[in-house]
């Protein structure tokens, strides 16, 4: 049967005029024929048979195991329409016979939770995909940094899903009382997932040496900064563990959160703030490390943005800033007063907070800036913190994972 014909008998029935009620539903095809008009209690959803046949459910569709649609794309029929629809598995689902001559069955709740209105993607998109970010300035740090047991994290799943969820949230998260072991970093990245690892390696030790490849490795101040901003893909989360700390004066991290700041600079800079999202920056790193030389270069400016305008990743770091700027020369000097501006600002809003041992400091490095108030070494006590990274991909995964067995 050719498809004009099928056309023809679907407007000759009388299909999208027919209601048809079940119990957990009212379902009819939509008197344009683009759409499954599903009427539940107190609400109408509307959802595209496009979308609906792409999203068929049977076997030759979905290979369930692997949860992935596998239908043949090939063969599709993007103006394809409904048939015929019916009741079934005592009214709790529909099935739709398609003008390709393929059958799929839904059920309510499942089309319920994919709904089509702006609220439920809303939700979907906060609730599920990535929780909404809180923004704060350092008149709220004590308030927004919550504190963890190391223990609790490790042993209760509820804990560990918030103690993730409040990183996400806020940017920074404190756990205490971690064993003062180096090797520990293998134990938690694990629990979560795994170290993204970097030319520096898994995991990195932050100790003042004479002869380093990395300003972090001096006992001088480190101005604000994000790590590793000479990456296209910047590690997500910093895991600073505390192993040993100076009781002297000194060491203190400071913490600012950069999208507050952006934010800020926004309303009150916006050329400025135009100036270090629209200019693209050369980050690099160039050195060795174990006998394996490195020449990372990564362009991206200051105030990275996505395609709604929000700010999505912060890039600082004096000593990682390449001396090559590609820019227009007319560009340059405002970039500059751009930039102090905002660096002024990332420090009006930071605040400093010391690590003792046994203390997990993360914080989110697309984010935060940090730095360290410098600091003097003793014979007896030699600072030692040891660092790594956990990627936002493998962070996000393991809260949905937790959320779903949790039933959060
Ligand atoms: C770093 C760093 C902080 C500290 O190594 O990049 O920010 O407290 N260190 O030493
Ligand atoms: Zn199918
Ligand atoms: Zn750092």
């Amino acid at each position: 049967m050719s498809s004009t014909k099928l056309f023809k008998l679907i407007n000759k029935s009388t299909i999208s005029k027919v209601n048809f009620r079940f119990l957990s539903g009212l379902a009819k095809v939509s008197s344009d024929q683009e759409s499954l008009v599903v009427n539940y209690d107190n609400k109408i959803d509307h959802f595209p048979l496009v979308w609906l046949r792409d999203n068929c459910r049977c076997n030759t569709c979905f290979h369930g195991p692997s949860q992935s649609r596998i239908i043949n794309w090939n063969e599709f029929d993007v103006n394809v329409k409904v048939r015929s629809l019916q009741a079934k598995d005592e009214n709790q689902k529909v099935e739709i016979n398609w003008s390709d001559n393929h059958k799929s069955i839904y059920s309510f709740d499942w089309l319920k939770s994919r709904s089509f209105s702006k609220e439920d993607q809303e939700f979907y998109l906060k609730n599920l995909y990535i929780p909404q970010k809180k923004l704060w300035s350092n008149q709220q740090f004590l308030d927004v940094m919550k504190v963890y047991e190391y223990e609790d994290i490790m042993t209760k799943d509820e804990k560990f899903y918030n103690w993730l969820m409040d990183l996400s949230t806020y940017g920074v998260v404190l756990l205490k009382n971690a064993p003062k072991d180096a090797m520990e970093c293998k134990k938690i990245s694990k629990k979560i997932a795994f170290i993204k690892k970097t030319h520096y390696g898994e995991d990195y030790h932050i100790v003042a040496k004479a002869d380093t490849n990395n300003v972090a490795y001096l006992s001088s101040p480190l101005q604000l900064h994000t790590d590793l901003p000479y990456y296209d893909y910047k590690p997500g989360v910093n895991m600073l563990h505390c192993i040993v700390q100076t009781k002297n004066k000194g060491g203190e991290n400071l913490l600012s959160d950069g999208f507050y700041v952006a934010e800020l600079l926004r309303k009150e800079n916006k050329e400025a703030f135009d100036l270090l999202s629209q200019t693209e920056v050369n980050w690099s790193d160039i050195g060795e490390e174990d006998g394996v030389r490195f020449y990372k270069i990564h362009r991206a400016p200051v105030i990275s943005l996505d395609k709604y305008g929000n700010v999505s990743s912060i890039r600082h770091s004096i000593p990682q800033r390449d001396s090559h700027f590609t820019v227009n020369l007319s560009n340059v000097k405002p970039w500059y007063r751009a930039l102090k501006v905002f660096i002024t600002k990332l420090y009006e809003s930071a605040a400093e907070f010391k690590t003792e041992p046994g203390d997990i400091l993360a914080f989110d490095n697309t984010r935060l800036v940090h730095g360290r108030i410098g600091y003097e070494d003793t014979t007896n006590i030699k600072r030692f913190l040891v660092g790594y990274f956990v990627d936002w991909d493998e962070i996000y995964c393991k809260m949905r994972v937790l959320k779903t067995q949790l039933g959060l």
